[in-house]
């Protein structure tokens, strides 16, 4: 018996309000055509005023655990670039709505590679015996960080939440996380960064620009590394636990633009049809990218117990990660606002 952490349960959540391709053409000097052909995406959904990250997060957290069949867990993981505030953590305002106040919470911050992340450090809880059960959230409002006049920014980022809860298992069972690869670049950090309301910006007393409020991307240079390190991370992680890419049933990456996920697949000799496409219905959801891909395609009746799956991702920072594992025998609802 070699104890690991092992998928338990899995939720997702988007915000009521889809924008669709015609509406961000009414915002920005874009198509539905272009945007449909250069990325893949067709809608979002972004949150309505006076809604929060976390209360997304909460939706999801809930939904994990009824998947899990739990209302406990030792600790909580909040996976986020934008938190409901610097200060304090959102996690332990997420953990108290769930009915889990007292439990240790903390906000892990690796953009788009949130989750991964969450997940790298909830099975380490477990490994070590720290945590018998972790609920990891990966959740994100970008909609209100967008430069209205950014056309690459607008037509890609949409709001969503998605979560897992890991239990203690072992390595063999059907769930199993079975290997991880991450990794950071922090001399490109200003690939894809917000400028303002870090000690950073405060410190330097420059007067504050209305656009430093908003994410500012650099486009072109994010695809060819999003390529380079969900690629090469996969690799590594594959020959590092003697899996091939024959071996995979489903390739999830994070879902940015479709065009990064073909490429990848193709560069790792991936079929494509074994490549999960989700961002044509939410868009980039960034720490929620992952969950909600997955938990949409487990929904849907696509993922079988025992399958083979590998998760990747990338983000700002620049940070990567992936990890694999075998497809548990779980219930998961869809990603629909209740
Ligand atoms: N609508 C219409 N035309 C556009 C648009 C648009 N929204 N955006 C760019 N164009 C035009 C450009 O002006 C350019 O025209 P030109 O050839 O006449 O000069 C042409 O289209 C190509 O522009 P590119 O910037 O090269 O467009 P590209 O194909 O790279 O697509 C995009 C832009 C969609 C942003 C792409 O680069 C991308 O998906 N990058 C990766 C983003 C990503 O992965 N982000 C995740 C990290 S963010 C985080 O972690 C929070």
């Amino acid at each position: 018996m070699s104890r690991a952490a092992v998928l338990a349960g899995l939720g997702a959540m988007v915000p009521e309000r889809a924008v669709d391709n015609e509406e961000i053409s009414r915002l920005v000097d874009t198509s539905d055509e272009w945007i449909r052909t250069r990325t893949g995406i067709s809608r979002r959904y972004w949150a309505a005023p006076g809604t929060a990250t976390g209360d997304l997060a909460v939706v999801a957290g809930r939904r994990a655990l009824e998947s899990a069949g739990v209302d406990t867990v030792d600790q909580v993981i909040l996976a986020t670039s934008t938190p409901n505030r610097p200060m304090p953590a959102t996690a332990p305002e997420v953990a108290a709505a769930l009915g889990l106040a007292g439990v240790p919470g903390f906000d892990l911050s690796a953009a788009c590679a949130g989750f991964i992340y969450g997940l790298h450090s909830a099975a380490g809880a477990i490994a070590a015996g720290f945590a018998e059960r972790v609920l990891v959230i990966g959740a994100d409002i970008w909609s209100t960080r967008l430069d209205p006049e950014d056309r690459a920014t607008a037509i890609i980022f949409g709001d969503g939440a998605g979560a897992a809860v890991l239990r203690a298992g072992d390595a063999t069972e059907p769930g199993a996380l079975t290997g991880f690869d991450l990794g950071s670049d922090g001399a490109n950090r200003d690939l894809a960064f917000l400028p303002a309301g870090g000690s950073r910006q405060r410190s330097e007393r420059a007067p504050l620009r209305e656009e430093d409020n908003y994410l500012a991307m650099r486009g072109k240079e994010i695809f060819t590394h999003a390529v380079e390190r969900m690629a090469g991370s996969s690799e590594t992680l594959l020959k590092s636990i003697g899996w091939t890419a024959e071996d995979l049933d489903w390739f999830v990456g994070h879902q940015a633009n479709v065009r990064i996920l073909h490429t990848v697949a193709d560069v790792m000799d991936v079929p494509r049809d074994q490549v999960v496409v989700h961002l044509d219905k939410v868009g980039n959801t960034s720490a929620a990218s992952i969950p909600l891909a997955l938990t949409d395609a487990a929904a849907e009746g696509r993922l079988e117990p025992g399958q083979k799956i590998l998760l990747t991702a990338f983000g700002g920072g620049l940070s990567w990660g992936s990890v694999a594992l075998s497809w548990p025998d779980i219930k998961v609802t869809g990603i629909e606002t209740a």
